[in-house]
């Protein structure tokens, strides 16, 4: 596994591999890897001939309070994990390295997609997202690059800002990998209480009964949202940010559910941020 810690350095490395013709994957992350990440890694390395994956842990998609500083930082053992599954590099910049001092640019994706559900309770978190990736596939020019579908929202704003961009890379958003118990894995989970821990899969469980209401035939969106709230309810450590039933493409709310949508939800627990979706297929 090559390291690669600037912009230069990673660029001369792939630049190697393209004149060989080699097809390159990529994977960004902010590290704290976990089975979410592994099976994008994996994915990657069955699709294509070199495997880049990035650590990054981004400040511009945070807002101030919003955890940046709290963000676990487990270089160690994620460099262990890519070594194993043998990726090609390892690109791990640094702040200096990606924005510089003089940064001064924004990549803004308008509409419902950007300004619904996290684009509410995040303001300035997408921004940040499209800005860093933007970056890094200018400076690592993938042929193919994964994201999870845990964040749908973000898979879905950076389908669209590589589309109005013209930007040349096949984007795989790959199925959510759950823990035993339902809940979705993320890097935040190490942050629970033990005793938050064992309640953070309600929201799962409440995404599951709201789809089996509509795969039963319900078609009332509200109806549907009521079962999934009355679950979270239950549990007086669950804060809810937002639960919702969207159009997959629009990520308008459906006013009735007659094809597919998605059951999109974030709640706090003790201040931890979780988010979850699940999509219901209607045929
Ligand atoms: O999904 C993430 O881990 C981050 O938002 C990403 C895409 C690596 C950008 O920092």
């Amino acid at each position: 596994m090559i390291i690669c810690e600037t912009i230069a350095d990673v660029r001369q490395k792939i630049s190697e591999f393209k004149r060989k013709g080699k097809r390159i994957g990529f994977v960004p992350t902010m590290g704290n890897l976990h089975e979410g990440h592994l099976s994008l890694i994996s994915a990657s390395k069955e699709e294509c001939d070199i495997t880049i994956v990035s650590v990054f842990v981004n400040p511009t998609q945070f807002s101030s309070g919003e955890g940046f500083e709290k963000y676990p930082r487990t270089l160690e053992s994620d460099q262990e994990k890519l070594k194993d599954l043998k990726i090609d590099i390892l690109f791990l910049p640094d702040e200096n390295q990606m924005y510089g001092s003089s940064s001064q640019t924004l990549v803004l994706v308008g509409g419902t997609i950007s300004n619904s559900l996290e684009g509410c309770s995040r303001p300035e978190h997408f921004n940040g997202v499209t800005l860093i990736v933007t970056k890094l596939f200018n400076i690592i020019a993938p042929d193919v690059a994964f994201f999870g579908q845990k964040d749908a929202q973000q898979a879905r704003i950076i389908y669209q800002f590589v589309k109005d961009l013209s930007i040349q890379v096949v984007l795989k958003v790959l199925p959510i990998v759950r823990e035993s118990d339902g809940l979705a894995m993320s890097s935040r989970n190490t942050l629970l209480s033990k005793e938050n821990r064992a309640i953070a899969p309600s929201m799962y469980e409440g995404m599951l009964e709201g789809a089996k209401a509509i795969r039963d035939g319900e078609t009332d969106p509200m109806q549907v949202l009521a079962i999934i709230t009355e679950h979270l309810i239950c549990f007086k450590e669950i804060e809810i940010d937002y639960v919702a039933i969207i159009d997959p493409v629009t990520f308008e709310e459906v006013e009735e559910i007659n094809k597919d949508v998605l059951i999109i939800g974030a709640i706090f627990l003790d201040n931890i941020r979780l988010i979850d979706n699940y999509y219901v297929d209607r045929n």
